[in-house]
């Protein structure tokens, strides 16, 4: 079984000459198909912790390990093709490109990995979007979405490379209660079905509670809610 596990992760900003404390001595381990929650007040970390999971933010002590593989060693950077295929990511503020259509911004990921687009990239592409229920606005920008289908779209941009483990930062974040609960359902049926692990950041306590385990971010440290 496939497993994230980050051992003792410590992470401190400097801005201002004044430094933050945000993770100390941090452990998580997530395994394939787990669906994971990690709630906290604004400013407590959640982002912070997902991006190192992902490696898009390095650590300032502590490991990443995939499996028996140590994602944070010195020759890290021979690591990032392979991050890019075992993650997906959800940002906190999606992140579409306006010039492209749906279909397009899902697309962009097998392009940067350098795939050419074919046949079966093309077929991903649309499972993925049938899959969250907008396959029939693979051809529009995103400003003729709302805002839960952008989410939508920034989840399908996630997954539809078939990663191993998907970071989703506040998925929920600005929908109301019942475009929340689509996604919510979305994302854990996702997790299920595809056996991929899932971390939500999240405020939404009702998106917690359908989840498999749930931490808290506090004062740096974190501790199962
Ligand atoms: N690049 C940075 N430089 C300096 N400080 C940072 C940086 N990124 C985050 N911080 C600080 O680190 C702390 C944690 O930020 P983070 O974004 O992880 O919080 P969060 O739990 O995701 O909050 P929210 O719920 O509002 O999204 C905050 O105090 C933030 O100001
Ligand atoms: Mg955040």
């Amino acid at each position: 079984m496939n497993k994230l596990v980050a051992s003792n992760i410590y992470k401190t900003y400097e801005s201002g000459g004044h430094s933050t404390n945000v993770l100390s001595n941090i452990s998580i381990e997530i395994s394939e198909g787990d669906t994971i929650g990690v709630i906290g007040s604004s400013g407590s970390g959640k982002t912070t912790l997902l991006q190192i999971l992902a490696g898009l933010e390095l650590a300032d002590q502590g490991n990443i390990h995939f499996n028996d593989i140590n994602l944070s060693s010195n020759n890290a950077k021979n690591f990032n093709l392979m991050r890019s295929k075992l993650f997906g990511y959800a940002y906190q503020f999606h992140y579409l490109l306006d010039d492209l259509t749906v279909y397009e911004n899902c697309n962009l990921v097998f392009k940067i990995a350098g795939n050419k687009s074919d046949e079966k990239n093309s077929k991903k592409i649309i499972q993925i979007l049938d899959e969250l229920g907008i396959s029939e606005l693979q051809n529009n920008y995103p400003y003729m979405l709302s805002g839960g289908e952008r989410q939508r779209v920034a989840i399908a941009r996630a997954v539809v490379h078939e990663p191993k483990f998907i970071l989703m930062d506040e998925p929920t974040g600005n929908l109301d209660q019942e475009n929340a609960e689509i996604i919510q359902d979305l994302t854990i049926k996702l997790a299920k079905n595809r056996n991929i692990g899932i971390v939500v950041a999240t405020h939404d306590l009702n998106y917690a509670g359908k989840l498999d385990a749930v931490f808290r971010i506090e004062n740096g440290d974190l501790k199962s809610a």
